[in-house]
């Protein structure tokens, strides 16, 4: 079977987009990482995915300001000119237009350390220790133009500790981020390779419409 050409978008050090090309680096895997993309001349991940072999590109949204349908302009094109079918958004820190969101549909996740609808937006560990929350963690999920909502594919669910700081609790999540991502774009890549529709965003009138299958639920013990 083809394996589904997948770009990966990060901002930043790129420890999901690496989890993601070690994944698709073993035989069978039905996503290969084609591009890797960051919107910051600086970010970590770029070194590591080319390190890996993997072709890469920057595309500055500094210069673009608020001009962000520019910005995504250019990045449609790296990504046409890969041949891209499939976009994994992994702290790629740049909120994205609708029109671009649905060129995409059913096509392009995102990950995300809190267990959504909980804590979307930033700073979620910090939030959940002030929330006071026993269980927190992380969720893969197709994008939709509402930022962090969308399908659910994928939640990794730990336990808070009583000691825990945004960091101890942040490298939790992290680790579970590396096993839940990976899963979930094997999980939508051979859906689409195998000629699966689309999952499109639900339908309010019918909820259960574009709804993936079986989301995946992993729930770590606390030690
Ligand atoms: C990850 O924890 C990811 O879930 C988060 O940024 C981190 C990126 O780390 N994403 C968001 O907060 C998106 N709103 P990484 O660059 O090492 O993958």
């Amino acid at each position: 079977m083809a394996r589904v050409k997948t770009a990966v978008l990060i901002s930043g050090r790129g420890s999901n987009m690496a989890a993601l090309i070690a994944a698709a680096a073993a035989p069978g895997f039905p996503a290969e990482i084609a591009l890797v993309i960051a919107n910051k001349a600086g970010a970590g991940g770029l070194a590591l995915a080319a390190e890996a072999g993997i072709r890469t590109a920057v595309v500055e949204s500094r210069p673009f300001g608020k001009d962000r349908a520019a910005f995504e302009a250019v990045l449609q094109a790296e990504l046409e000119a890969a041949g891209i079918e499939l976009v994994c958004l992994a702290g790629f820190m740049r909120v994205l237009t609708p029109a671009f969101v649905e060129r995409w549909q059913g096509r392009m996740l995102n990950i995300h350390p809190a267990l959504l609808p909980a804590f979307p937006g930033l700073d979620t560990h910090e939030r959940a220790l002030d929330a006071g929350v026993k269980i927190h963690g992380c969720t893969v999920h197709l994008v939709v133009p509402e930022v962090d909502s969308g399908p659910i594919l994928a939640q990794a669910a730990v336990p808070v500790l009583p000691n825990d700081t945004p960091d101890t609790l942040a490298a939790r999540v992290l680790a579970q981020e590396h096993v839940i991502y990976p899963a979930a774009l094997a999980r939508l890549a051979r859906d689409l390779a195998s000629g699966g529709a689309d999952p499109a965003p639900s339908d309010p009138a019918r909820p259960e419409a574009g709804q993936p299958a079986a989301a995946q639920a992993l729930v770590v013990p606390a030690p």
